[in-house]
């Protein structure tokens, strides 16, 4: 079943996605959150850093699972995904940073890397709820068009469109990693319950063919439609309702 929430901007998005992630710890203190990086998601953490100064949440008994990470930068890079799951949430929130898992980039052995990240999705996840932002080519973690959809964990190479997107957290198109780790489409579906979040015109196209409904290995959150308990939470520019108009 997919829920759908329109609302008025950014700011709105992400308190909706705080409250509904709020919720779910406040009825299962031992959650397991599945995470995401990129800019779509850094006001729902500002909030939940917010609830958790206030007390309204707590993190002691969570667990998160990020989503992916870039090959070749390790945790203390800036630009990598721990580094900004860090910097973002982990070290302003009380979560024990020992429960909360991100891929490791830098591995000799990346196989056994997928491996066992995969199996760590199973010991400790899969997740309760996965927070999830989209591409505008479709990708959901780092699966790229064309993805199988019966992927787990793996390898990927990131394509130009990618590239070009993720290049303004860098300094140049050329420093954006070429490959990264990503929880593959099955592991994300998985997940008991799947939170995508979508704010800005820049999105519109992608969530247009998302709604569309029709499931397309060239799209792969399209395969999101058949998810059993999926909410998106998109703002009316993403949704394509002209200002003015009721949602
Ligand atoms: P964004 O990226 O949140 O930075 O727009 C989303 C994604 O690529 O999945």
């Amino acid at each position: 079943m997919v829920q759908l929430i329109i609302v008025d901007d950014y700011k709105k998005m992400s308190e909706r996605a705080k409250d509904i992630i709020v919720h779910q710890i406040d009825k299962k203190p031992e959650t397991v959150l599945g995470l995401a990086t990129g800019g779509t998601p850094i006001g729902t953490y500002k909030e939940l850093i917010h609830a958790n100064g206030e007390n309204t949440v707590d993190f002691s008994k969570v667990s998160t699972i990020n989503l992916d990470e870039y090959i070749g930068l390790d945790e203390e890079h800036p630009k990598s995904y721990r580094y900004f799951m860090k910097n973002e949430l982990f070290l302003h929130i009380n979560i024990d940073e020992a429960n909360t898992y991100v891929p490791k980039g830098t591995c000799e052995d990346l196989d056994k890397e997928c491996r066992r990240y995969e199996s760590l999705i199973e010991d400790i996840g899969p997740p309760d709820l996965q927070l999830l932002g989209i591409g505008e080519n479709g990708h959901i973690g780092f699966n790229e068009p064309g993805s199988s959809m019966e992927s787990e964990t793996h390898v990927v190479e990131l394509t130009p469109s990618t590239r070009t997107a993720n290049a303004r957290f860098f300094n140049t198109k050329e420093e954006v990693p070429t490959h990264a780790i990503t929880m593959g489409i099955r592991s994300i579906m998985k997940s008991e319950r799947i939170l995508l979040l979508a704010s800005g015109k820049r999105k519109r196209k992608a969530i247009a063919r998302l709604l569309e409904g029709e499931v397309d290995v060239n799209f792969p959150a399209s395969i999101l439609m058949n998810h059993p308990n999926v909410t998106l939470i998109l703002d009316k520019e993403a949704y394509g309702v002209e200002e003015g108009n009721d949602a």
